[in-house]
């Protein structure tokens, strides 16, 4: 930024208050050559150039507290997901805190005046050493953002923490830099947008309190410009207060998403103040409309202009240069500190739609839009959209454009496994492509919304989003959560998230809570419904709202407050065997029918399928006969090694496994489709062994490896994929002689399996059967074989040996080459192979990692939940005989990569990966 800024400078007088954005407009010859007075928007990645600390400087005592917090007097750890939320404890204390001064941070979020906050006078904290210029921050870490403090550890192994994720999560984080103002920004209006800090965030520029905001997932801009000193650098503190027992899972701590400084003429485009709606789309024509909010930060009124060209954008989201419409400029004239609307549509015709792959394709456009006042350009901004028509049918399910799309979906928490909370655009893509090869085309944020990137990333591969933002609303389901701040932010934490996201085609469901408190408080919890679901309205009304619902039943007031019926296992009915008789947890029978009744003009769909356990790799025996059965010892778990086993026929007790939960789905075609409890494992909630790091219920694990499981669900959404997948490995040195029985996944509808070449009989799929079992095969060294047929023909095969000793090791690179950009990844699968080439499935060896070139080794792991080692080890326990290492290059340098994988005994692998100059695709 430096060198940009200096090259900037030794421009001539009217180039160089044109800024960046403007320059680089200029020289695609988009921009007009009108002089301005003022430069438009500027907007730098404040990525560098920080300085962490964990922990308040002596004599703060509390008084930079958001408010005063209940005391934690009892956390439970592993307590089942599906508890009552209970009632907030309520706290009554005078003692002074920084409350009345965030607050007003949320005022452009809040519709009416009259509920807008004033602060007060004063300026806490302006005192401390932290918040001042001059303090010494030498000895302080330097980090990069996007930055997780807790992410490198070390795991803690004793106490309550298996929920949080056994990582340092919680506590005070201090992160400092200076913001280089130069004279010529005097005038402008500055601005900190943040895209994500965890949490309770406190913001100082020059030793004066800006604001903050408390809800570490929502995406939120602070006002600078009355803090500015042109002319010099700026000193910018940001305090976070990360709370014990605040989540279900592991949250991350620091500013773990992208921090902007943003600069503009005092006549703006105001934040989110673009919304493109289509209020008519077919194959033929679409009309487009776009509504512009503009701000006038300025002492005078002001007269302005805005017109908007529409541009296709490309896959690699570059926007093509051919204007495909304008819309027609508009004049308004908007009063100083004021803000005005305007709008305006235009047709296009035979527009390329946005849809989900395989049968659509994602197209997109963005929308191009310029302010000038007295001639002169004052604002520009891009707004990216697509055009699809989206319909909701309750007996039917999703339309988009007119084709009906089964929801084959999973849930994902935010955390990136071994990268923990720091946003990544490289590795959620690697997610999104696994979860697509796996034949996934819709994404559900449990239960936060995500960071801004993955919503590009979903536009620009098709998928389609449930976005979500809270998992408690007023009652707590842990001591220190959301429901403390609810009341006074509620409404501008959703309309936060409605504005950021509603441009994104992706996005086709609001969702307001998951499994809140509120289903169980009546009619007063289905206000609460009712007021959210307005609020939603007011910022987008083309998309329904819908809440996630594990306990409301058809008649309970709660269930009828939101467009879209939303059910938690609910379908596939909760706790039902005979087994679960006389406890006190939820029981309930089959609600799709019962739903469908009650709510004959709404969809139904699955937001919660399945949680269903299983560790990679892990088999144990006795197999259950059962096809779905909750996890006990010596029934699919073994509490002694924390494993769950991958035959992939057990889940949590109020869960379902997929088989269950696809014939729960075949025998209800109205509903809409599922969201599976989730796609990847995640930090934290390690159901059913809290002494674990990480989950067991994903269907990939935490290292990005497809557990069996992943198959099933690939013969079930490709369906025209010919494929087929024995489990369990066979390599069962001890084992020879014991029934060790033999599951395939296949998109066929029958399969012959052979054990060394000897047929075990020719099996079909059952109406409502999803795996073909041989459960008395006997084990002994050798060789499985699958001939998977469809409709009688042959279909797929696939093929599974013995191994022998472990020999020599490989790594894979997902890919070759990756960008110096300082964010881009390379993803290097391990693999313990014997010396035929066949992988060691029961491989467990220490490797060691090492990496010569202009490249480093940010984490290393093996997707077993319950390793300790820290995620930033060069040393890795090999796990189902795989492992992962992550590999980042050094900013700036380029060149060839040398990674190295060792262990004791075994030939060393060794693969190449790039270095090339550039940026990685956003
Ligand atoms: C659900 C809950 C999820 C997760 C899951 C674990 O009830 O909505 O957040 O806790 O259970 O099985």
């Amino acid at each position: 930024m430096t060198q940009r800024r200096s090259l900037l400078h030794r421009l001539h007088a009217p180039l160089r208050t044109l800024g960046r954005a403007c320059l680089v407009w200029l020289l695609a010859s988009t921009c007009a050559l009108a002089a301005t007075d003022t430069a438009p928007r500027e907007r730098m990645r404040l990525d560098t150039g920080w300085r962490f600390h964990q922990g308040d400087p002596p004599g703060v005592d509390g008084r930079l507290d958001y408010d005063v917090r209940p005391p934690v007097e009892e956390n439970v750890d592993g307590q089942d997901a599906d508890t009552r939320p209970e009632e907030a404890a309520r706290v009554q204390t005078q003692r002074p805190v920084l409350k009345p001064w965030i607050l007003p941070s949320a005022n452009p979020l809040i519709a009416d005046p009259a509920d807008r906050h004033v602060r007060p006078s004063g300026d806490p904290g302006g005192d401390l050493p932290f918040v001042q210029a001059a303090f010494d921050d030498g000895d302080w870490q330097q980090v990069t953002l996007p930055h997780d403090w807790a992410i490198a550890g070390p795991f803690i192994a004793d106490g309550p923490h298996g929920g949080m994720g056994r990582l340092p999560s919680w506590g005070i984080g201090w992160y400092r830099r200076t913001l280089d103002i130069p004279a010529g920004d005097a005038g402008r209006s500055i601005f900190l947008d943040v895209d994500g800090a965890m949490s309770y965030s406190t913001v100082w520029l020059n030793g004066r309190l800006v604001g903050g905001w408390p809800y570490g997932y929502t995406s939120f801009r602070l006002d600078l410009t009355p803090h500015v000193r042109p002319g010099g650098p700026n000193q910018l503190a940001i305090r976070l207060d990360n709370p014990p027992a605040s989540a279900r899972w592991y949250p991350g701590g620091g500013l773990y998403r992208d921090v902007w400084l943003v600069k503009t003429a005092p006549v703006h485009v105001a934040h989110w103040g673009a919304h493109v709606t289509t209020p008519e789309v077919s194959a033929e024509r679409a009309r487009v409309h776009l509504d512009l909010t503009i701000d006038n930060d300025g002492t005078a009124a002001a007269r302005v202009e805005g017109s908007t060209t529409i541009h296709e954008l490309g896959a690699d989201g570059r926007r093509g240069d051919a204007v495909v419409a304008r819309i027609a400029p508009a004049a308004l004239r908007i009063g100083a500190g004021g803000s005005a609307r305007t709008g305006g549509s235009v047709v296009i015709e035979r527009p390329r739609l946005w849809g989900p792959p395989p049968t659509q394709v994602p197209h997109r456009y963005v929308a191009v839009t310029t302010l000038a006042r007295d001639g002169r350009i004052v604002d520009r901004i891009e707004t990216p959209f697509g055009i699809r028509g989206l319909r909701f049918d309750p007996d039917t399910g999703v339309h988009v454009n007119g084709e009906r799309i089964v929801i084959r979906g999973v849930n994902n928490h935010h955390d990136l496994g071994a990268l923990g909370a720091a946003f990544n655009l490289r590795a959620a893509e690697r997610q999104l492509e696994i979860l697509r090869d796996m034949g996934a085309n819709a994404i559900r944020m449990a239960h936060n919304p995500p960071a801004p990137e993955l919503l590009e990333l979903t536009d620009r591969m098709g998928f389609l989003v449930v976005d979500e933002i809270f998992d408690v609303w007023e009652r707590k389901k842990t001591p220190l959560d959301f429901h403390l701040v609810f009341p006074e932010w509620h409404e501008p934490d959703l309309r936060a998230m409605v504005r950021r996201d509603r441009n994104h085609p992706s996005v086709v469901l609001w969702s307001i809570g998951n499994e809140v408190g509120e289903q169980y408080t009546g009619e007063e919890g289905a206000a609460i419904g009712r007021r959210l679901h307005a609020i939603v309205r007011e910022e987008d009304p083309t998309r329904p709202t819908t809440a996630s619902m594990n306990w409301a039943k058809p008649d309970m007031p709660f269930a009828s407050a939101f467009d879209v019926v939303s059910l938690n296992y609910q379908g596939e009915g909760i706790r039902q065997d005979p087994e679960f008789e006389g406890t006190d947890r939820i029981r309930t029978p089959p609600q799709y029918d019962a739903f469908h009744a009650a709510f004959p003009d709404k969809v139904v769909m699955s937001s919660e399928t399945a949680s269903a356990l299983s560790s990679r790799g892990v088999y144990l025996f006795p197999v259950s006969p059962e096809v779905s059965a909750p996890v006990r010892d010596g029934r699919g778990g073994d509490s002694t090694i924390r494993q769950v086993s991958a035959y992939e026929l057990h889940a949590v007790d109020f869960g379902s496994t997929a088989d269950k939960v696809f014939a729960a789905l075949d025998r209800h075609p109205f509903v809409a489709g599922e969201f599976v409890w989730t796609g990847f494992d995640y930090l934290g909630e390690p159901t059913p062994y809290y002494d674990s790091r990480s989950s067991y219920s994903g269907i990939v694990d935490l290292a990005g490896f497809a557990k069996d499981r992943f198959w099933l669900y690939q013969s079930r959404w490709r369906p025209d994929l010919p494929m087929a997948h024995i489990l369990p490995h066979w390599t069962w040195p001890g084992r020879e002689g014991e029934v060790t029985p033999v599951h395939v996944f296949t998109s066929g509808d029958e399969a012959e399996l052979f054990v060394d070449g000897v047929s075990q009989g020719r099996k079909k799929k059952g109406a409502y059967e999803y795996r073909l079992r041989w459960d008395d095969v006997v084990y002994r060294p050798g060789s499985l074989r699958v001939q998977a047929y469809r409709d009688g023909r042959p279909w797929a095969e696939a093929r599974v040996e013995t191994a022998g000793e472990p020999a020599r090791l490989e790594l894979e690179p997902d890919r070759a080459a990756i960008a110096n950009d300082g964010r881009d990844l390379s993803f290097l699968a391990l693999r313990v192979l014997d010396a035929e080439g066949r992988r060691v499935p029961t491989a467990d060896m220490r490797v060691r990692f090492r990496v010569d070139g202009p490249a480093e080794l940010v984490a290393t792991d093996n997707g077993d939940p319950t390793d300790m080692t820290p995620f930033p080890s060069h040393e890795r326990d090999a796990f189902g005989g795989r492992a992962l290492a992550i590999v980042r290059a050094l900013p700036g340098r380029s060149g060839s990569v040398r990674v190295h994988a060792e262990a004791e005994g075994l030939t060393t692998a060794t693969t190449t990966v790039e270095v090339v100059a550039g940026e990685a695709a956003e």
